[in-house]
């Protein structure tokens, strides 16, 4: 059987920088399952669907080939086999993400890959529903999270080295109001799992919260 750590939590918390070193130590796979969402919000992108049409949604999303191949230990993400890691990291299709992963079609397409994955291989999966539903049997499960303002002061600080300027009271705002959301959508909302561990990174470095997850890996290895 496969050693799985799910790492679930809302947006900005670290858990992509974090699972990615977690993985790197451990010598295993890290799946980011956002980015499956993403290519799947670039497909309806591409195929101009309107994004409020949850039909037509439903209806295409058929023909989204979506897969995981791993080079050098990076992930590239297939749509119906082209690379598409250059295209899925904007903000157009991070919105769009938002609208398509809620519709139950496109969750269980995404889940049935990710249980797939997590059954070949040992990984460090992220995501929001990995606990929850993805993985309930998953060796480690981790609920990483921290508060609005510190999140919030994260992405301003990461705009702010890209040359950009940023609202920080806007940006909080919109951090709150995207965890609302997620924690209130009928489809594998975001919520702790109950045998999850809490790791609130608010007054960690990202060191400090990898450490604390690699220590209950091997406490559970
Ligand atoms: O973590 P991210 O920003 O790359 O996620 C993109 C979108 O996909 C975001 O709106 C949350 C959603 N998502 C989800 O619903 N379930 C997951 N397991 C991962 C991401």
């Amino acid at each position: 059987m496969s050693f799985n750590v799910a790492i679930d939590g809302p947006a900005g918390a670290g858990k992509s920088t974090i699972a990615k070193a977690v993985a790197r130590q451990l010598e295993m796979i890290y799946v980011d399952t956002g980015a499956m969402y993403r290519a799947m919000a670039l497909y309806m992108l591409r195929e101009k669907v309107p994004l409020q049409d949850v039909e037509g949604i439903v209806r295409k999303c058929q023909y989204a080939d979506i897969t995981l191949r791993y080079e050098d230990g990076v992930q590239v993400v297939l749509l119906n086999g082209e690379n598409v890691n250059g295209y899925i990291r904007t903000e157009e299709v991070g919105n769009a993400a938002s609208v398509v992963s809620p519709i139950c079609e496109v969750r269980e397409k995404m889940k049935r890959l990710q249980q797939a994955l997590a059954a070949e291989n040992d990984c460090v999966m992220d995501g929001r529903d990995i606990g929850t539903c993805v993985l309930p049997d998953a060796r480690l499960k981790i609920y990483l999270t921290a508060s609005s303002r510190v999140r919030a002061r994260r992405r301003y600080l990461e705009l702010e080295a890209r040359g950009e300027r940023g609202d920080l009271a806007r940006i909080q705002a919109d951090i709150e109001e995207r965890d609302y959301r997620d924690m209130h959508r009928e489809n594998s909302p975001l919520r702790q799992a109950e045998d999850a561990v809490l790791v609130d990174t608010s007054d960690m470095t990202i060191e400090e919260a990898v450490e604390t997850i690699l220590r209950l890996c091997r406490q559970r290895m």
